[in-house]
C-alpha cells in the first residue's frame, strides 16, 4: 500500500505505482491518500490518473500539526486494519508520510521509506519535515535513498547498510514523463495554453521576454521571511520591466493572506507580475523550461530545475539538497537584499531568456522507480 496526500508526493510516487502495476502477478498495489492537501492534491491525481482506493478526507478538518497527526493516525489504523498489507510504502517529509509509518507500526507492518535519507540535522529547519523524515527513517524497515550522499546519512545513523537501496530521486521518473508528453503533441500544448491564460497568464508573452518562475510554501518561512521574499519580488518586478515574474500561490491560507496583504489588489500589481493559481504539473513544467531562474523554498523544484538546466536561488536558510549546489542551485535565504542581488546577477548575465546551462542529473536518471521495483520483485522471490 502506498500512502501519501500532498502535492509533490502524487508527483513523486506516480511513477512508482505505474512501475507496480507492471506486475500485477506480484503485487496487489493499494493506494490511500489523506487528503492532508485536497485540490493541489486532486489536481495532480488527475494529471498521474490515479484513482485511489482508499481517501481519509482529513483537509477540511484540520487547523493544526495536531490535528493533521491524530486525523492520519486514526485514519490510518481503520484502512490498515481492513486491507492489512504486507508493506507500507510513503515518501518523503510530510507529516502524512511520518504519521502513516507510525501507523503502520503499530500493527507491525514493514515500511519502505522512499526518498530516504535527506537531513539538514537542524530539527526546526525544514520544520517539521526534518524531524519527520527522522522519524521514518527510524521507523522503516526498507530506506530507498536517491543519492549515495543519502545513504551516507543513514548508515552515519547506524541504519543497516544492506536495508538501503540508492535508486535515483523519482522525481526525474516524472519530470521525464511530464516533458515526454508535453513534446509529444500539439494538442497537449494547447490544453497547457488554455490552462495557463485562464489563471491569468498569456503564454505568447515567452516568445520575447525573460521569466523568473516563482514558489514559497515553507512554514519556517512564514511571517518575515515571507514578506521579505515579496518585497524582493515587487523589487525585482520594477528592476526588470521586460521579464515576466510568474508567482503560482500555494493554496495555504499563511501564504495566500500575506501575499496579498503585500502585493496588494490586482488593479495594484505590476504589469509584469502574476499572482497565479497553482498549475498543474504539465503546465508547471512548461513553464520551468522556458524559466530563466526559478526562486523558491520548494523541495521538489531544486531536484527538477537542475536537470532542465535551469538556475535556481532557494530562498531558506538550509537545504537537504546538497547535491547540486554550486553553478546551477544556490542557497540564498530569505533576506530582500541578497535575493535582488543574486537574482539580479542571472538576470543581467543571461543573454538569452532560454539560455541554457549544463543539465545536472545527480538526483536521479529516470529509473528510480524502476530500480526500487526491482528490490522489492526481489524480496517477493525470497517469500
Ligand atoms: C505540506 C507539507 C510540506 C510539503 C508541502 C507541499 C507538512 C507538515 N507539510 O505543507 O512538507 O512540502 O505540503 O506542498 O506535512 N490547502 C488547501 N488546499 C490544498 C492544499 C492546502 O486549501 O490543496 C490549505 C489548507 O487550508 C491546509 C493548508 O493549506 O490546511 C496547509 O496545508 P498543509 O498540508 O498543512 O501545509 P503545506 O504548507 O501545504
Ligand atoms: N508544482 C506544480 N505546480 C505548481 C507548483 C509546483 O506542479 O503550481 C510542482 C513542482 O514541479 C514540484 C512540486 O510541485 O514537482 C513541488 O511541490 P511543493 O513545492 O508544494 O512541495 P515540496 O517539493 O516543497 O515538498
Amino acid at each position: 500500500m502506498l500512502v501519501f496526500g500532498t502535492r509533490p508526493e502524487v508527483i513523486k510516487m506516480a511513477p512508482l505505482i505505474k512501475e507496480l502495476k507492471k506486475y500485477p502477478e506480484d503485487f496487489k498495489t493499494t493506494v490511500c491518500v489523506t487528503g492532508q492537501h485536497r485540490e493541489m492534491l486532486d489536481q495532480m491525481l488527475k494529471v498521474f490518473d490515479i484513482s485511489p482506493h482508499y481517501d481519509l478526507r482529513i483537509m477540511d478538518k484540520v487547523h493544526d500539526l495536531y490535528d493533521l497527526t491524530a486525523l492520519v493516525l486514526t485514519g490510518m489504523r481503520d484502512v490498515l486494519a481492513e486491507t492489512n498489507p504486507d508493506m507500507v510504502l510513503v515518501h518523503g517529509d510530510t507529516t502524512t508520510s511520518a504519521t502513516a509509518a507510525l501507523a503502520a507500526f503499530y500493527r507491525q507492518i514493514p515500511v519502505g521509506h522512499v526518498e530516504a535519507g535527506l537531513r539538514t540535522r537542524n530539527i526546526y529547519s525544514p520544520w517539521p519535515e526534518e524531524m519527520n523524515r527522522q522519524i521514518i527513517g527510524r521507523i522503516a524497515t526498507y530506506h530507498f535513498a536517491p543519492s549515495p550522499q543519502c545513504r551516507c546519512n543513514l548508515l552515519t545513523e547506524g541504519i543497516d547498510d544492506v536495508k538501503i537501496v540508492v535508486t535515483g530521486n523519482t522525481v526525474i521518473d516524472a519530470l521525464k514523463w511530464v516533458i515526454d508528453k508535453i513534446n509529444s503533441s500539439q494538442e497537449i500544448r494547447r490544453g497547457i495554453y488554455e490552462e495557463l491564460n485562464k489563471v491569468g497568464y498569456d503564454p505568447s508573452r515567452l516568445r520575447n521576454r525573460k521569466l523568473v518562475l516563482i514558489t514559497a510554501h515553507r512554514r519556517e518561512n512564514f511571517g518575515e521571511a515571507f514578506a521579505s521574499i515579496c518585497h524582493a519580488i515587487k523589487v525585482l518586478a520594477q528592476k526588470y520591466p521586460d521579464t515576466d515574474f510568474v508567482y503560482p500561490l500555494h493554496l495555504n491560507p499563511n501564504i495566500r493572506q500575506t501575499a496579498y496583504r503585500l502585493f496588494g489588489r490586482v488593479d495594484d500589481w505590476l504589469d509584469n507580475l502574476f499572482l497565479i493559481e497553482p498549475l498543474s504539473y504539465l503546465a508547471f513544467s512548461l513553464l520551468m523550461s522556458e524559466s530563466t531562474v526559478i526562486l523558491t523554498d520548494s523541495g521538489g523544484i531544486q531536484e527538477e530545475a537542475p536537470a532542465l538546466g535551469k538556475p535556481v536561488l532557494v530562498t531558506r536558510e538550509t537545504t537537504e539538497r546538497t547535491e547540486a549546489l554550486g553553478e546551477l542551485v544556490k542557497l540564498v535565504g530569505t533576506d530582500s537584499d541578497n535575493i535582488i542581488h543574486e537574482t539580479s546577477n542571472i538576470l543581467d548575465n543571461s543573454l538569452h531568456h532560454k539560455f541554457l546551462l549544463k543539465h545536472n542529473s545527480c538526483y536521479g536518471d529516470g529509473y528510480a522507480s524502476a530500480r526500487i521495483v526491482d528490490y522489492l520483485r526481489s524480496l517477493n522471490s525470497l517469500l
